[in-house]
């Protein structure tokens, strides 16, 4: 892929290496990292190298009257952003899109005025939400202006944010239809909660999971569970199913997940993680057979209450978006347990991160 923002971006930090070296290059680095454990040959599972980022966010960089996307600076330039004229790792509808809207904005003062970041989430339908986000008061009058423009960009819903408040012209979410191993599942995503951001790999790291889940005995814990993007299809494997996560508005949206799936073994509960290990002595979990557990957490890895509960569990499934802190967390995990699988995700091919995943048992 080439970039014109390449060099000058600080976002797409590889961009010097071509994109298989950068595969090779990480896995090599991963199985140096692991080299104290016993792990299998390291899966490489990737996709496209360039339209591959479904959410992206801009901070926006106003000269005369001229307005430009930007993106923080090489770290080598020190700190701040810089402008920037394309970015080609975001996918095609919000490619296609970012120039034309921005256009728009910059002929309308009030749109444009003290407007500092602009959000980006799509589906795979090409539908949009873009996130307006100000520093100046906003009020109801906007309403005028954002009808405007949705008159000229009608696959896009609104919301507009200012500090503690926000306003959503028409909806803030979007229906998502992944199809894994043949069969559509659907999402509702909503903006400004998490969601897997390249679609692709998403796919990818679903049926993985899925495909390691196949044959396990007993019921699911799943933790850090999100809009339910693993429990959905995971849920098919499984007698019953128990997720969590910490930010209620991901758990309505589970909720209502699981329903237009039609999926009715799978209770969700909006707590965090600990805090629900923690009902581990309280008899909550009688007419469970806990023996499996799946989990996906922040870069944060486990807190301790959490993975000593993780390390009860006989089967465990871990998505990891950190390598060091899953590395930690293997130190207790792996001690009585063998790492059957480990699967290396490029969701953010041209940076340095790195998902993985992998599956224990005991
Ligand atoms: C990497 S995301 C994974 C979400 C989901 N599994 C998915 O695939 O979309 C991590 C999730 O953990 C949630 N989270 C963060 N801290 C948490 C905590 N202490 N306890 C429970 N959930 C937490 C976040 O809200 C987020 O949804």
């Amino acid at each position: 892929m080439t970039c014109s923002s390449f060099g000058k971006c600080g976002s797409c930090v590889l961009w010097e290496i071509p994109y298989k070296k950068q595969l090779e290059m990480k896995k090599e680095r991963l199985k140096e990292m692991f080299s104290d454990f016993d792990i299998p040959e390291i899966e490489v599972i990737h996709g496209s190298d360039e339209h591959f980022r479904a959410r992206a966010e801009f901070r926006v960089w106003h000269e005369d009257d001229r307005s430009y996307y930007a993106m923080r600076k090489r770290k080598e330039e020190g700190r701040g952003v810089i402008p920037i004229e394309e970015c080609k790792i975001v996918d095609k509808a919000i490619y296609e899109v970012m120039e034309p809207l921005l256009k728009e904005i910059e002929k309308n003062e009030n749109l444009r005025f003290k407007l500092y970041e602009i959000n980006f989430l799509s589906n795979s339908k090409g539908e949009l939400i873009v996130t307006l986000i100000y520093h100046k008061k906003v009020d109801e009058s906007i309403a005028e202006d954002i009808k405007k423009l949705k008159e000229k960009f009608p696959h896009i819903d609104f919301v507009i944010r200012r500090k503690g408040r926000k306003y959503v012209f028409d909806k803030n979410y979007l229906i998502e239809e992944l199809d894994i191993d043949g069969k559509i599942y659907k999402y509702k995503i909503i903006e400004n909660t998490f969601s897997q951001p390249n679609r692709e790999i998403n796919k990818k790291m679903i049926s993985w999971a899925k495909r390691w889940a196949d044959g396990l005995k007993g019921d699911l814990v799943e933790l850090y569970c999100g809009n339910g993007n693993f429990t959905i299809p995971l849920s098919e494997n499984f007698k019953k199913v128990i997720a969590t996560e910490i930010n209620p508005e991901s758990i309505e949206a589970a909720t209502f997940n699981a329903e237009i799936n039609k999926r009715d073994n799978i209770s969700f509960m909006a707590m965090s993680a600990a805090e629900f290990s923690e009902l581990k002595n309280s008899g909550f979990f009688k007419g469970y057979d806990l023996k499996n557990v799946l989990i996906d957490p922040p870069r944060a890895g486990l807190d301790d209450k959490s993975r000593k509960f993780v390390n009860e569990f006989d089967n465990i499934i871990y998505i990891s978006c950190n390598p060091e802190t899953l590395h930690r967390d293997l130190k207790t995990l792996a001690k009585n347990r063998k790492i059957k699988a480990f699967a290396f995700f490029d969701q953010f091919p041209y940076t340095n991160h790195m998902e993985c995943g992998v599956i224990l048992e005991k």
